[in-house]
């Protein structure tokens, strides 16, 4: 059977010891050694999810964290306003598993938009349950949502994240639009089989007002059955969807956009596509990762975490928890390192560390 486990990261540091700076430019900003600065912060706050994405977590679930090891509201709070404040980020965003599965996520946007007013707070979220909560969650601050959706189709759907629930993502997505969050981005993993599916979605996002993102499946599933050979690639979606839609490329918005971005049968509409595996975008990475437990995560595929909840439960003060998470990312790895022949995924998966 697989090891299934939120993760038993390398911890770096010793709460008793200063955080490792050697080299680094005395500036308030999360540099690395490779020149790329963190504006865009993600927060994952719970490893439970509503679904059961193949491509993501087991069949089972994974394993519970204690409650008493999940940053609290008040903690999660404090970390935004210490990241705004101090470390340049201009973006936060809250991911998981699935962030509605915290009963407390309403005070959880509301305490992190007092903490650092006038900043874009967004959700990745699989949109079940979304449309009973959403009024309340945008009068707490939140500016914008991601919703995941890799298909249209009812049975394929299922399959695929082993729950019947497309309904619920459908009035999901139906409330956030009533409730103003335009425009609304849907992201799609491409996966084998739901490649047929593609054009579908795509005709059913610009039918909708959904702006779609493919996104090439990384090796971040907890069953540890990705492999290179059975990738869907960007190529091939491109050519599935050439099928269908006469497609013109633009490139990245910007570059710091993982996505590039295709218009559809002449526009106004548009697709992208996050080609993580084939055309890697880690030497334009402009994120910085807190787990549900408080750790940073200086790269998706690096398990040597930082742990500032001891800091957060300690008598720490901002600046020093500033410092320690300047020096977690001043260790950030170059890169994915997917084509080198010793390459291993990382402990956590993706429904561990958070989108
Ligand atoms: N590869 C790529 N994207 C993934 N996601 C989850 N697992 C993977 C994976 N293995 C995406 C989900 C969602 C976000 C939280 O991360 O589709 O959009
Ligand atoms: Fe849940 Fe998202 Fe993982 Fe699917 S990808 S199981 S919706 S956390």
């Amino acid at each position: 059977m697989t090891q299934v486990s939120v993760g038993m990261p390398r911890l770096r540091n010793d709460p008793a010891q200063a955080p490792t700076l050697a080299g680094r430019p005395d500036v308030s900003e999360l540099v690395d050694r490779f020149g790329r600065v963190a504006h865009d912060l993600r927060i994952s706050v719970t490893e439970k999810c509503s679904l059961r994405c193949t491509y993501c977590m087991p069949e089972s679930g994974l394993p519970p964290i204690a409650r008493e090891d999940l940053l609290t509201p008040v903690e999660i709070a404090r970390l935004v306003s210490i990241g705004v404040r101090q470390l340049g980020i201009r973006e936060v965003r809250f991911t998981g598993g699935e962030p509605l599965m915290r009963v407390d996520l309403e005070q959880i946007i509301g305490l992190s938009a007092e903490a650092a007013p006038g900043i874009d707070i967004s959700i990745t979220t699989n949109g079940v349950g979304l449309e009973h909560r959403i009024d309340r969650l945008v009068a707490a601050g939140l500016t914008r949502v991601n919703i995941s959706l890799d298909t249209v189709d009812a049975r394929h759907f299922a399959e695929l994240t082993r729950r019947d629930r497309l309904d619920s993502v459908f009035a999901g997505i139906r409330a956030a639009h009533a409730a103003g969050l335009a425009p609304l981005k849907l992201n799609a993993v491409m996966m084998r089989s739901t490649l047929d599916d593609a054009p579908d979605l795509l005709a059913w996002a610009i039918e909708n007002s959904c702006q779609l993102r493919f996104i090439e499946q990384m090796p971040l599933d907890a069953d540890r059955n990705w492999t290179r050979d059975n990738l869907v690639t960007a190529a091939e979606l491109l050519g599935k969807l050439g099928e269908r839609f006469e497609l013109s490329e633009i490139g990245r918005l910007d570059p710091s956009a993982p996505a590039e971005e295709w218009i559809v049968d002449g526009g106004p509409s548009t697709v992208g596509i996050i080609a993580s595996v084939t055309r890697p975008f880690c030497e334009n990475c402009d994120r910085t990762r807190i787990t549900a437990e408080g750790t940073v995560r200086s790269c998706l595929f690096g398990d040597n975490e930082t742990d500032l909840r001891p800091l957060l439960r300690g008598h720490a003060d901002d600046d020093e928890i500033a410092q320690w998470w300047r020096g977690a990312m001043w260790a950030k790895q170059i890169g994915h390192g997917m084509d080198a022949s010793d390459f291993r995924p990382p402990e956590r998966s993706m429904g561990a560390i958070g989108g």
